[in-house]
């Protein structure tokens, strides 16, 4: 086995298996079913919904339930909930279990100031006694695996992970992942690495020391290329990665990572042609979900993200912003298309 094919491999989450270590992260606001599905369709071993409120849940607000329904082949999903405390827990769960998720993860890195006033996201990490009554009310109250997602910490002066994974794990969490940046980092500045090889070797040494079976631990933060995704397993020890902003735009980074890590082959860029098709695919799953207005005014985030770093992508993206039907896109994706062909023959007469 050579070391590329040892990098990508299967993960148990409890008693599932999950055939691949190159998750899809959860992104509200955009990993809906249709961006799913073509994430799914580019390789992505696993996918997480958009986070769901569990008071939402428990309250069975329509807008909630749409977050929690499956993509078309979609036998795996994790669903995302967040919450400040255990008191909803127990009332959203017989909601959550109708949508049968694969895995529950609990939501302990949003840093949004709406979702930290209440108690939930990140704040869980200053009261890790509250994530700990949390994941054994869920583990009490069904039989399905459930993982925790943290930072490491609310701040550079409380890097808290180790402590925040042993209350999950000590309550029968099966599975931590970690975004390698604190709180009040946001999404800005450099995630650190080094503290995903930290947590990893910590809990193998903790669960060596029990009874208890691998809890996988995966990597998040600055995943923006197959490349990347190798390193990060080479260097952490992590079971696996999840891509965030990478795949924004760029769901063929599953295909590369899988083609990187079991190949040992580099893909070139993308090209225009594979852009729009996925654009297509996205904007026609989409559509059948929402309408072609709702759908038509969602797409234009991933679509500037699709063309991003393409020659023409600012011109393109004026147009792209203001499609209000399907139409609208196909005349800027056969625009695009022409100009390209242009563009080849010119530099290859
Ligand atoms: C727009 C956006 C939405 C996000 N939504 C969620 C979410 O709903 N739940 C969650 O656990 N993390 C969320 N995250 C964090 C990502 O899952 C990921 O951990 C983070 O972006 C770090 O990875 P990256 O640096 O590779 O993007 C979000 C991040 C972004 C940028």
């Amino acid at each position: 086995m050579t070391l590329e094919t040892a990098l990508y491999h299967p993960v148990t989450i409890g008693d599932i298996v999950i055939p691949g270590n190159i998750f899809l992260a959860p992104l509200a606001g955009f990993t809906d079913r249709a961006f799913r599905s073509v994430c799914l369709s580019q390789g992505a071993s696993f996918t997480y919904s958009e986070m769901v409120s569990a008071e939402g849940i428990a309250r069975k607000s329509q807008n909630t339930d749409a977050l929690m329904v499956r993509a078309e082949g979609e036998d795996l999903f994790c669903i995302q909930i967040f919450m400040p405390d255990s008191s909803v827990t127990a009332r959203c769960l017989p909601r959550l279990l109708a949508f049968k998720p694969t895995v529950i993860d609990i939501n302990c890195g949003c840093p949004v100031p709406k979702v930290v006033k209440t108690g939930a996201g990140s704040s869980l990490m200053r009261d890790p006694q509250k994530l700990h009554d949390i994941v054994r009310v869920l583990k009490e109250g069904c039989a399905i695996p459930i993982s925790v997602k943290i930072r490491t910490g609310w701040d550079a002066l409380s890097l808290n992970y180790r402590e925040t994974a042993d209350a999950a794990i000590s309550a029968g969490a099966d599975m931590i992942t970690m975004h390698a940046r604190t709180k009040s980092m946001g999404y800005s500045g450099v995630a650190d690495w080094s503290k995903l090889a930290d947590l990893k070797s910590y809990i193998m040494q903790r669960t060596a020391q029990s009874d208890r079976a691998h809890i996988p631990v995966f990597g998040s933060g600055d995943l923006f290329s197959a490349q990347a995704a190798k390193q990060m397993l080479q260097e952490t020890l992590v079971d696996g990665v999840m891509f965030a902003r990478g795949a924004i735009g760029n769901p063929f980074i599953f295909r590369d990572t899988l083609r990187l890590l079991t190949e040992g082959i580099q893909s070139p860029p993308t090209g225009l042609k594979d852009r729009v098709d996925a654009m297509r695919q996205q904007l026609s799953l989409l559509t059948h979900d929402k309408g072609e207005r709702l759908a038509c005014r969602e797409m234009r985030k991933h679509a500037s993200a699709y063309i991003k770093g393409l020659p023409h992508a600012a011109q393109a993206k004026q147009h792209l912003v203001r499609c209000e039907r399907i139409a609208d896109y196909e005349s800027v994706f056969i625009q695009l298309l022409e100009i390209e062909t242009k563009d080849a023959s010119f530099v290859t007469s």
